[in-house]
Formats: structure tokens, sequence, C-alpha cells
């Protein structure tokens, strides 16, 4: 007996040991869900990514892709002077757009800040625009009553002590070369200017509502919660906002406040993310087209219904949507994307009610052919968006004794629960089911809500 519980008491001993040691910041479940609360019930936000790399226009990851030397890319820098930037149009187009919160490359890659910073002369105020651009962004976007984000690229191409690694732009193929080419870079400095430049962010910008860190890759040649020093870092991070809310960027899934949502980038998610079996909070972040920077060339943009779906999709598995726009190197939103905000603002104004406070319905409720639903449990409301709109007669399965009324929720029209038509067969309905009668002309909007008010 002792020689089975033994080995069970021991590994139980080293796990709360473990979560112990592993603990950055003392907070329960509720209070974490609490400070999530706003984030999760807004769902809708603008990533904006803006830098250097905005003026090659080909993709924020040009200095990689086109291994870029230091002094050829500091043409971008020179030139970096944006005549056209107007961050209070932005926040209009955010806003019009429905979304509730904003996060911008405070730095990105390459290196470049938008802030103005005392540790580093690469800056936007040295540039000929000469204007902390990030201060600006700020003032204009709580102006709007946009909620305020921040995102730090960990990775740095630019710093002179930051080592070479796989997927800087000078990486390497041998390990000898690696050696040569991080002889005499020293990431304790680095990561000391990590800690510098998170602090200004935190400090010198008021209330923060989200830090976006990005991002860790570990293993051979990669960078991880060591290289960057993470530990200490979201110590400081908690300690300077610790009402901010973080992602999971920076190799800390271990530990408690490490993180606090899951990022899946550019792909939809099966179902609701899990950690240690329990569903977490999640945020995807999409692009319009494949690129996060503007690419002037690049031409693979979604359409109006796609991004729809993405948001529609994200809210039905307990996620949020972060939808990126990439400024040009004038500063301003470039014609596709301001149309593609544009429609999913028309969308959004009538049906918002199906997207904010709303999560996944309760596993009972059986999701119709082409639908996706959202539900609202402080109304009690449940939302089934029609992605392919039917031919009159909708059956929803097992739900005649919730549904209490329904309604159009973009003219909030009542629609009618009667038999189902039927010519020569005729549709019987389960014990449990009710059919809606729909109107033949698919209403005009690009994917039809039916609200349902339930018991
Ligand atoms: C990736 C890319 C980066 C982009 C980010 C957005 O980490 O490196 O360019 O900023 O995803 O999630």
């Amino acid at each position: 007996m002792f020689k089975v519980l033994l080995p069970i008491f021991l590994s139980l001993y080293t796990v709360t040991n473990l979560n112990s040691q592993n603990k950055i910041w003392d907070e329960t479940e509720a209070e974490k869900t609490e400070r999530l609360s706003w984030w999760t019930n807004d769902r809708f936000g603008m990533f904006i990514h803006w830098g250097t790399y905005s003026l090659a226009g080909r993709h924020e990851w040009v200095k990689k892709h086109e291994r870029i030397p230091d002094e050829d890319y500091q043409k971008y820098f020179e030139h970096f002077n944006p005549d056209l930037y107007n961050p209070t149009e932005w926040a209009k187009m955010a806003k019009e757009a429905g979304m509730k919160y904003a996060v911008i490359t405070s730095k990105h890659h390459e290196g470049f800040t938008l802030f103005d910073s005392k540790y580093t002369d690469y800056k936007a105020t040295n540039t000929p625009y000469g204007k902390d651009a990030l201060k600006e962004w700020v003032d204009a976007f709580r102006a709007a009553g946009l909620k305020i984000g921040f995102y730090y690229s960990l990775i740095d191409w630019h710093h002179p002590e930051y080592t070479i690694d796989r997927v800087h732009p000078q990486s390497a193929t041998t390990d000898v070369e690696y050696r040569k080419l991080n002889e005499g870079r020293d990431m304790v400095v680095y990561r000391q200017y990590l800690k510098d430049q998170v602090t200004e962010i935190l400090t010198n910008y008021g209330k923060i509502d989200i830090l976006w860190l990005d991002y860790s890759f570990p293993g051979k040649n990669g960078k991880d919660r060591d290289d960057w020093g993470s530990v200490e870092l979201m110590k400081l991070v908690r300690r300077l906002q610790p009402g901010v809310i973080v992602n999971d960027r920076a190799d800390l899934k271990e530990y408690a406040g490490g993180w606090d949502f899951t990022t899946p980038e550019q792909f939809k998610v099966a179902e609701w993310p899990t950690y240690e079996g329990k569903k977490i909070p999640w945020e995807t972040c999409q692009t319009f087209s494949g690129s996060w920077g503007y690419y002037r060339d690049e031409h693979t943009w979604k359409d109006n219904k796609q991004l729809l779906v993405l948001l529609i999709e994200s809210v039905s598995k307990g996620g949020n949507l972060l939808l990126n726009v990439g400024p040009t190197g004038r500063g301003t939103i470039d014609k596709r994307a301001q149309l593609a905000l544009e429609q999913m603002g028309d969308w959004m104004r009538v049906n918002g009610r199906s997207i904010y406070g709303c999560t996944a319905a309760p596993p009972a409720f059986k999701v119709p052919d082409h639908a996706l639903l959202t539900y609202n449990a402080k109304t009690n409301r449940l939302y089934v968006h029609l992605l392919d709109y039917p031919l009159q007669n909708f059956t929803l399965n097992n739900m005649k004794e919730q549904v209490k009324y329904a309604q159009f929720l973009h003219d909030g029209s009542e629609i009618k629960i009667t038999a189902p038509k039927g010519h020569w067969i005729k549709q019987e309905l389960g014990a449990g089911d009710i059919n809606l009668n729909l109107p033949v002309n698919k209403p005009d909007v690009e994917i039809p809500v039916i609200e349902l008010f339930l018991h």
C-alpha cells in the first residue's frame, strides 16, 4: 500500500511545489474573470501593424524575407514621414466597424518604436516625422472611447546586442556561423532593454488595457522565456498595470499569471480552446489579406461574408476577433481596408446584439444546418446566424419548450412559428421541434440573424 501511495504523494508534492514556484501573480479564477470581463463582453477589436515596413509596402517581415541588412533597411527610417496620419480618423473607422478596442504595434520585429524611448535612437521622434506617434494614437483612441492595447515585439532585428537566431534576417545555417555572428552580442543587455521599454510604454501613456507580447520560438537557435527574462518581465508588467490583459506569447504557459488569453493566428479553431482540460479565454487575430503590415501588391483579400463569419464563429466558440489593418507609410488606411471596415460596420450596427456580451450557446441547443449560434446569458436570448438563407421552413430541434418569441435582429420584425409548409410531401416535426416561417426573400443583410427570446 505504502509503496503504491508514496510515488503519488511525491508527485503531488512536486506538482504543488512547482505550482507555487510558477506563480507570477496571485489571483483567483473569479478575479481573473472579472478583470477580463470588459474584453470578453466586447469581442471585437482592431489590430494595427504600422512601422518602417509600411514604407516598403511588402509585408512587415520584409527585412527577414529579403534578408535586408541594417544599412539598406535604414532608408525606411529616413523616409518615415506619415504626413496624412490622423489617428482620430482611424479611431472613427474602428468604432464605426463596431470595434471596441484596439492594439497597435508600439514596436514590431524590425525594432523601430512608434514611441519616444530613452533607450534607443531608432524611434519615430528621430525620423522626419519627429513626433511620438504612439502618444497621438493613444490620445485619439482613448478620446473615441476605445480601449487601448500595445503590441510589443520581444523579437528585435535592430538591437546590436540581440543574438542572431533562426528568424533573424541574418539567420545562419551552421552552428559555427551562429557562434561567429553572435560573438560580442549580449542578451543580458537586451533583457534590460526589454524591461526598460516595457516600463516606458506601461508608465508614460496612462492606463493600458491590453499588452500583446510577440513572440517566443523555443528550440535550436530559437528564443524562449529565459532569453526574454519573461518571468521577471511579467512580474514587472503586473506591478505596473495590474488591470492589463496579457496574451500568451512570452512562453509562460505553465506560470500562474504568466498569460491571460491564447492567440490562434490566421486559422479557425475547431472548438473553444482549452488548457489543462479547461476552456480558456481566447482571441483570434486575422488579417484582411495575407500580411499584417501594409502590402500594396497583395490581393488575397477576404470578402465581407468571410470576415463576418470569422467574427460570428469566434463568438460562437467563446472567443474574440482582433482584425488587422496595415496603414500605409503616409499614415492612411487604404481603400480596400476602409471598405471592409465599412461593410462590417453596416452589419454590426443592426446585428451587434448577437456579438457583444455573447458567447457559445449552451450545448443543449442543437446547431441547425448552415448556421452559427451565439447566446447572451444575461438577456437569455439565442442568436441564429443564417450563413445560407433557408427556403421558408426553418426547423429548430428540441426547442419548443424554450422559445417564447422569434424575430429578425436587423429590423425587429416578427418571425412566425408555424407548421412547416410542404407540397406533395408532408413535413413532420419531432415532438419537441418548432418551425419558423421565413420570408422567401433573404433580408438585405449579409448574414441574417434570428433573435430568439427564451423562457
Ligand atoms: C506573428 C508575426 C507578426 C505578427 C503577429 C500577429 O507573430 O511574426 O508579424 O505581428 O504574428 O499575431
